[in-house]
């Protein structure tokens, strides 16, 4: 177990907190989700209610290590300073003498935003300097926060260095994002159902292979199910075949039948002409898919196979589309499982669902309320449930 912001005495402390703040932004500068920054709030709320001064510093997309003006946090620190109604110092810099001087002078109660962390090069390098910079803004008294669940996967300087050099605790969105974790991971009430979707079978081998070991059933949908399918000799038409995973599928599947896991793929599918609006969609009542069609989304009676088995289930962890549900033709299998998962939820299943696209589908269908945990994290939940630990997680104070 971790320290918590609750497990160390911050009154009056200088803090140095790494949030993360990499969310969508388009070309007019708007977010166009803040989730991540509101999650962020009960930290920084408890932080100010223990009369610290709060230093934030967080990534913004993949800038090649110099600053580009379309990924400044600027746009961010307003937001913030909307939810929290108070002001956000934007700093223009990192570690600069500007920035320094800003730091020295920020009194209790005050919050400043460093510019994006991956405008210095140091920062993906885990750099023992960079570290000592960034860490000298808050001094020696200081302590570290960790809040940025989305990002503890990455040893850079502002998740794991920094950490080495100052008291390093959780805030208490991680501390939410590890409990769940944890919780469906290493004491799952049962029957645990696994539902993977998704385009490609690669992204997600070292997910099944850990979670074999531990769930009952493992339900397959989106692209990737084609592998699996084509890997028992059922044809795919034109749908999307990683032809190097075939052998591998096998061997998962093999893998899950020795460990009594029932592996669900679809029966059924929607298919289509192309993958566009105006596509030509049909039902096919087959796991055969005939040649010129694309498997789109899996079908109706896929759906009614493992209802059941969604709604009886204690513990869900769902990861990945079931088809291309960005378009409204394609998007019934995926919105049937986030009702499902809903359902289940309701009647007590604890669920957690994780990676970018099943988040914007559990959204999309409105039943964000009725999930226990919705992960703020893609790669960094992926990498947990392939059974890592994180470098972020890790470097942190142990209770
Ligand atoms: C994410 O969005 O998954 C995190 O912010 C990590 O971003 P990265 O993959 O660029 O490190």
């Amino acid at each position: 177990m971790k320290k918590t912001v609750k497990d160390v005495d911050l009154k009056n402390k200088k803090i140095l907190m790494r949030v993360d703040y990499n969310v969508p932004i388009n070309e007019k500068g708007e977010i166009e989700d803040d989730t991540r920054i509101k999650e962020s709030l009960p930290t920084i709320k408890y932080l100010l209610e223990q009369n610290c001064a709060i230093i934030l510093m967080s990534h913004l997309g993949r800038p090649k290590g110099k600053p580009e003006a379309k990924y400044s946090l600027a746009p961010v620190a307003k937001r913030l300073e909307q939810l929290l109604n108070k002001p956000v110092l934007m700093a223009k810099g990192i570690v600069d003498n500007e920035t320094k001087s800003m730091a020295e002078k920020l009194s209790s109660g005050e919050i400043m935003l460093l510019e994006n962390i991956r405008f210095d090069p140091r920062e993906e390098k885990d750099d023992p300097e960079f570290a000592k910079e960034l860490v000298s803004l808050v001094g020696p008294d200081g302590v570290f926060v960790q809040d940025a669940f989305g990002s503890v996967h990455r040893a850079h300087t502002s998740t794991h260095a920094v950490a080495k050099l100052l008291p390093s605790v959780c805030g208490f969105l991680l501390e939410k994002e590890i409990k769940y974790f944890d919780k469906i991971l290493y004491s799952p009430e049962r029957p645990f159902v696994a539902i993977l979707g998704g385009a490609k079978v690669s992204d997600k081998i070292g997910v099944i292979e850990n979670l074999i070991n531990k769930v009952d059933v493992i339900i397959i949908g989106g692209a990737m199910a084609y592998t699996f399918l084509s890997s028992k000799g059922i044809s795919t038409g034109n749908s999307l075949v990683e032809k190097d995973k075939i052998d591998l599928a096998k061997e998962l599947l093999k893998k899950a039948e020795m460990k009594n896991v029932r592996i669900f793929l679809p029966i059924d599918h929607i298919i289509a002409d192309k993958i566009a609006d105006d596509a030509q969609v049909k039902h096919c009542d087959t796991p055969d898919i005939p040649e010129g069609y694309i498997g789109v989304d899996v079908g109706p009676n896929s759906i009614s196979r493992v209802a059941n088995i969604i709604t009886s289930a204690k513990t869900i962890v769902w990861n990945g589309p079931m088809g291309v549900f960005e378009i409204e033709k394609f998007q019934q299998g995926t919105k049937d499982i986030a009702l499902l998962v809903a359902e289940a939820t309701k009647k007590g299943a604890t669920s957690v669902v994780g990676g970018g696209d099943s988040v914007s589908a559990v959204k999309k269908f409105a039943v964000e309320d009725s999930i226990s945990h919705i992960s703020t994290g893609g790669g960094a939940s992926l990498e947990l449930l392939e059974g890592k630990s994180l470098p972020g997680i890790e470097v942190l104070q142990d209770k």
